[in-house]
């Protein structure tokens, strides 16, 4: 049956950030499955609610209304059973941005602060741009997927460490912590004093046989060092309107927050992401929802399927979560930078796994959020550029 993810759709001349590339590679056809945006309208009632905003026409300094945090306190209770108080939400046009603001609130120039990579690399940005040091606490691949290696991470904590960004689900590698994944992350940050900047932007993002569940939600009793960035951004589409929570139950470290954000003169939201996150969030947007998974799903399968029959040297870890397929290419060709090159010679475009850091070098990160025939013209110029790299 046709879904209404079917459609292809012309983003020329809408500045999209993932098909403009083109340009710059000199290429002309090229199919971009890197940056992570998905190919696809935003849920009707999100285009209306922008439309009706563009309709009249004057578009001054907006106010964030108090329908919105109840959008976002009901969204959140609805989908993770999380009770989230108005006044722990804090706006910033972004989770990026959002993310350099708490490295900025909560660590000194000189303090350290733990990632784990292969991991969305600007993480590294966030801490190295703002005069602070990088700590990598590398995944660990057990039996075909990463996990967390707590020994490691143990064992890189000294008394400079302040803070620990955790990705969760996990971009690149397509986990969806367990729980006790999570508790024992946590307890080791409380052993040590670390505050947790959970970066929870997919959330919503979560395969059927998987359940995401917001730190801060799971260790009620560690909320106090626990700060969760939120966005309907990657859910629903709209990364191009900005708009992001953070969600900061402790005073203390919500003041310091909210202090940064006020001194880099950000009060207001963007006039059109207001509506968007309100309507998104409504119940049409958590039904459309559903069916943006099954197709997502859908295509990780179409992929699974296709790589097991035409390059079977190829290792697809399981996508718990997130719309972004981690490749294990090591079989295939020794250097991801190269097979990028050979990919992008033979007509699209994937992220090198070794751009997020150590643990990332031979494998590639595959946006598998496009129409489903698509995709399937990716896959085939996949099949041609891997065959062409192993002669
Ligand atoms: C883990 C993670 N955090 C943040 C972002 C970007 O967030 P925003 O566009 O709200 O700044 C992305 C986008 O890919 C992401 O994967």
């Amino acid at each position: 049956m046709p879904s209404e993810f079917d459609a292809v759709i012309d983003r020329g001349g809408t500045y999209a950030f993932k098909w403009e590339f083109r340009r710059h590679c000199k290429a002309r056809d090229i199919i971009p499955l890197w940056v992570a945006d998905m190919d696809f309208e935003a849920p009707e009632g999100v285009r209306r609610a922008v439309q009706e905003r563009a309709a009249h026409g004057v578009y001054g300094y907006t106010l964030l209304p108090e329908s919105y945090y109840q959008a976002v306190i009901s969204w959140m209770q609805r989908r993770f059973g999380w009770e989230v108080r108005k006044k722990w939400i804090v706006f910033t046009p972004g989770v990026v941005p959002a993310l350099n603001f708490a490295v900025q609130a909560f660590t000194e120039a000189g303090d350290r602060v733990i990632v784990q990579p292969p991991v969305y690399y600007p993480f590294f940005l966030a801490v190295e741009n703002n005069g602070r040091e990088l700590l990598h606490s590398p995944l660990r691949i057990e039996d075909g997927r990463c996990g967390m290696d707590l020994d490691h991470l143990r064992s890189v904590i000294d008394g400079r460490t302040r803070l620990l960004i955790l990705c969760s689900p996990h971009n690149p590698t397509g986990r969806v912590w367990t729980e006790e994944e999570l508790k024992g992350l946590a307890e080791l940050c409380a052993k040590h004093d670390l505050i947790i900047v959970s970066d929870e932007i997919h959330a919503d993002l979560v395969s059927p046989d998987h359940t995401h569940k917001p730190l801060a939600a799971l260790l009620p009793e560690m909320a106090d060092r626990i700060v969760t960035c939120t966005s309907p951004n990657k859910t629903f589409n709209i990364a191009g309107l900005q708009m992001a929570n953070t969600i900061i139950p402790d005073k203390e470290l919500r003041k310091r927050f909210q202090q940064t954000v006020h001194s880099a003169g950000i009060e207001l939201a963007n006039a059109f992401g207001v509506v968007a996150l309100e309507a998104a969030y409504a119940t049409e947007g958590e039904a459309w929802l559903a069916r943006l998974l099954d197709y997502l799903w859908g295509n990780f399968s179409l992929l699974r399927e296709f790589a097991e029959e035409r390059f079977p040297d190829l290792r697809i870890y399981p996508l718990e979560g997130t719309y972004l397929a981690w490749l294990d290419c090591r079989a295939l060709h020794p250097d991801d930078k190269k097979l990028k090159d050979i990919l992008l010679r033979h007509g699209v475009w994937l992220d090198e796994g070794s751009k997020f850091g150590p643990g990332g070098e031979g494998f590639l990160r595959l946006n598998i959020a496009c129409p489903r025939t698509l995709l399937e013209e990716a896959l085939e110029r996949m099949a041609a550029a891997f065959s062409s790299a192993m002669k």
